[in-house]
């Protein structure tokens, strides 16, 4: 196996590795062999990835008056689903969280100032809300990294859940994928292993499926999965009037959506492209269509993604083997240098590889746009200062009345 490997490397112009192994003592030389042979090599032919796209449209769209106007409505039909066991809730915590720069997970990171308040604690706290309003448990999978997993259990257990049923409460790990450094070689995690990262937040129900999850899934009936981002710590969760608008629409998926602030914001767009339900990055957008207005003056492109969709098991199910496009992601990973220093960069060092859930949208049959107020629902905690930071999220947790 060793000669083997040893080879491929070779084949691979992975020869540093190769040195390396030759310079490992055998047993350590198995291991990392080991590793190497479960590894999917196929990422090292992988460049950039751009793709044709097709001919855009705008989204049907709940807006935010129209949520207000049928909110009583939407909230019931949303509330019976809930108690009918129809909705679980996926959060999305195995991200590297690189840019905040914190070495735990993203979810303990404490946003209070006079008491404890960890993002998972404001997390538990919204879901909560609702769980008190249909006074039934949402079932809640929590999806975590080979890296982080174990430490958000703890976490969990010793915060006793945070008042949550932990019979309603499952964990799962993602996959890793080798992670490169500029020039496409291989980098070192520690002297026995090859350096590796999360796969991204787009093969999360691939890696529930792997996990045993969907069984969980099918026993207890669940027909809706509402998956959202850890770092946004006013986030809705299995907010019953979301559910109820897509439920009520006939539509098959939903994407909250925040009203962009100007056209030049760097946000994702919930569009369609040729007729299906799309994610268009504000980098592909050309300055016409970005800047393009509607009838009513309104930005026609104006629904910014914020990580929070509703999509339909059975829709997923089908989904499942389709395989997802690999995007390279430049970032500050800490590794091990061929001389065994371990490093942890100030800036960006080296590409990791990930599947994207806005490329899940893209397999949906139709997408509902559900416009929501950012100041109440969008406080995304990304950097350690600046925008999207720590400082920012916890005003607008003040400006909702929570005690920091
Ligand atoms: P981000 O795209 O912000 O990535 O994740 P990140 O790794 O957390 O942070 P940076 O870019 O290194 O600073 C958006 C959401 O997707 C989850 C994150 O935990 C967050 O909820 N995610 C991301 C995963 O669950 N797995 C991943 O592999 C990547």
């Amino acid at each position: 196996m060793i000669e083997k490997t040893l080879e491929m490397l070779a084949m691979l112009n992975q020869a540093h590795i190769a040195k390396h192994m030759r310079s490992l003592a055998l047993p350590e030389q198995r291991a990392l062999a080991k590793q190497i042979a479960a590894l999917d090599l196929t990422v090292l032919s992988l460049t950039d990835t751009c793709c044709k796209r097709g001919s855009f449209a705008p989204p049907s769209a709940v807006s935010k008056d129209e949520i207000r106007a049928n909110a009583a409505r939407f909230r019931q039909t949303g509330i019976s689903a809930i108690r009918a066991g129809k909705v679980g809730a996926v959060l999305l915590a195995g991200g590297q969280g690189t840019r905040l720069g914190f070495d735990r997970p993203k979810g303990m990171y404490n946003m209070g100032q006079t008491r404890e308040l960890s993002i998972f604690e404001c997390l538990m706290n919204n879901l909560m809300e609702v769980t008190r309003e249909a006074d039934a448990w949402v079932p809640l999978f929590i999806m975590t990294s080979v890296e982080n997993g174990e430490q958000t259990q703890r976490f969990f257990e010793e915060h006793d859940y945070f008042g949550y049923s932990r019979d309603n409460v499952w964990f799962f790990e993602q996959e890793e994928l080798p992670t490169v450094d500029k020039s496409g070689k291989l980098m070192l995690a520690d002297r026995g292993r090859i350096l590796t990262a999360p796969n991204g937040n787009g093969g999360w129900y691939a890696s529930m499926e792997r996990a045993g999850m969907l069984k969980v899934l099918h026993d207890t009936k669940i027909e809706w999965l509402n998956v959202f981002a850890v770092d946004n710590v006013l986030q809705r969760i299995a907010d019953p009037c979301f559910i109820g608008a897509v439920i009520e629409s006939g539509k098959r998926s939903g994407a909250k959506v925040v009203a962009k602030a100007a056209p030049e914001e760097k946000v994702g767009v919930l569009c369609m492209e040729n007729g299906k339900p799309s994610i268009i990055e504000y980098f592909e957008m050309s300055p016409e269509m970005a800047e393009q207005r509607d009838e009513n003056g309104e930005l026609t492109y104006r629904y910014g993604v914020i990580l929070n969709y509703l999509f339909r098991t059975d829709r997923l199910d089908r989904s499942l083997h389709t395989k997802l496009p690999l995007h390279r992601a430049y970032k500050k990973i800490r590794y091990m240098t061929p001389d065994g220093k371990m490093v942890l960069p100030e800036a960006p060092n080296a590409y990791k590889f990930e599947t994207l859930a806005l490329d899940m949208v893209k397999l949906q049959d139709d997408c509902l746009a559900y416009e929501v107020d950012r100041r109440h629902e969008f406080a995304p905690v990304k950097n350690k200062e600046g925008v999207d930071s720590v400082d920012t999220a916890r005003a607008l947790l003040r400006l909702n009345g929570i005690t920091l």
